[in-house]
């Protein structure tokens, strides 16, 4: 008799749609929940249908929901439909036309200027604001949030695209927005119902035999592991009309020319600007 029951053939399935054949991990356990997770693709292309009325909101709550550094709470989240403002938004972002097209477009705000007001408030000097520390948890906290926000909007059936490249030109956001100084949009996320053929595949990721170390950092040569990988990826860019033909000519187009940066480069001047001394 087959032992193989439907929840695990399902597993099978979704771990070897993130890893492919070649690297798929021991299976463990598993839910819905999980499942969910391991089915993300990033979706540029969306039908014009509005989402569910509350989707906003119960994405927010699943945002606040996440684990917040010492309860800080820095996020805040811009919801942007206004399409002239969307236009400009996807123009800084070297025309991602999924900005304009996606029904609701949200900007997460690293929001250090919420709590200053409390120390203006309270006349206490805040000596933790202007440190590089303090900004970078701001950023983590939108981070987590926002990917509980994603996974609730998947769960959903929705579909999801982070923007970072709302960072090509974080002062020319900040001002469309108007946001207060010290505060920064860390990225964008277009959320929809996919269009035809934009849903796409699940991008297959590096095995875990190369992400996951024990008790030390793992310095082995990984080199074959990862030109395997390269051969599950170079099949999912022919697939997909992927420019980069393997992950590692795309690390090498992302991370070597400056031009990729596309202005970030530009992004410790950009945060002096913006009120973040970061020192
Ligand atoms: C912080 C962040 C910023 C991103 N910015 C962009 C972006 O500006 N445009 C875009 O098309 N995709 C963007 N992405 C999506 C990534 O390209 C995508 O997650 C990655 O290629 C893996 O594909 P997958 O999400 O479909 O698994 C971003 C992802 C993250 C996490």
């Amino acid at each position: 008799m087959d032992s193989i029951t439907p929840a695990a053939s399902s597993q099978k399935e979704a771990l070897t749609r993130r890893y492919g054949a070649s690297g798929l991990p021991a299976m463990g356990p598993w839910n819905e929940v999980i499942a969910t997770m391991l089915d993300h693709r990033s979706v540029r292309g969306y039908r014009p249908d509005p989402v569910p009325a509350g989707t906003l909101e119960t994405m927010v709550a699943a945002a606040q929901s996440a684990a917040t550094s010492s309860n800080m709470q820095w996020t805040t989240v811009i919801a942007v439909s206004d399409p002239e403002k969307k236009k400009v938004l996807a123009e800084i972002a070297g025309n991602q036309k999924h900005i304009e097209q996606c029904p609701l477009y949200l900007c997460w705000v690293a929001d250090m200027t919420r709590n200053s007001v409390i120390s203006t408030e309270q006349k206490v000097e805040f000596e933790t604001m202007p440190w590089l520390e303090t900004f970078l948890v701001a950023c983590i906290d939108v981070a987590l949030a926002a990917q509980n926000a994603v996974v609730a909007a998947e769960s959903l059936g929705l579909s999801t695209v982070y923007i970072g490249a709302m960072r090509n030109d974080p002062e020319r956001v900040a001002a469309l927005l108007e946001l207060p100084k010290q505060s920064f949009v860390v990225f964008g996320l277009c959320v929809g119902y996919a269009a035809d053929k934009a849903q796409g595949e699940v991008k297959p990721r590096l095995p875990q035999s190369i992400v996951v170390h024990h008790d030390r950092y793992d310095t082995r040569d990984t080199a074959a592991e990862r030109k395997t990988y390269d051969g599950e990826m170079a099949g999912f860019a022919t697939r997909n009309e992927m420019q980069a033909p393997t992950w590692t000519e795309r690390v090498l187009t992302r991370l070597g020319p400056i031009k990729s940066m596309n202005g970030r480069e530009k992004m410790r001047a950009a945060l002096r600007a913006l009120g973040f001394e970061a020192r």
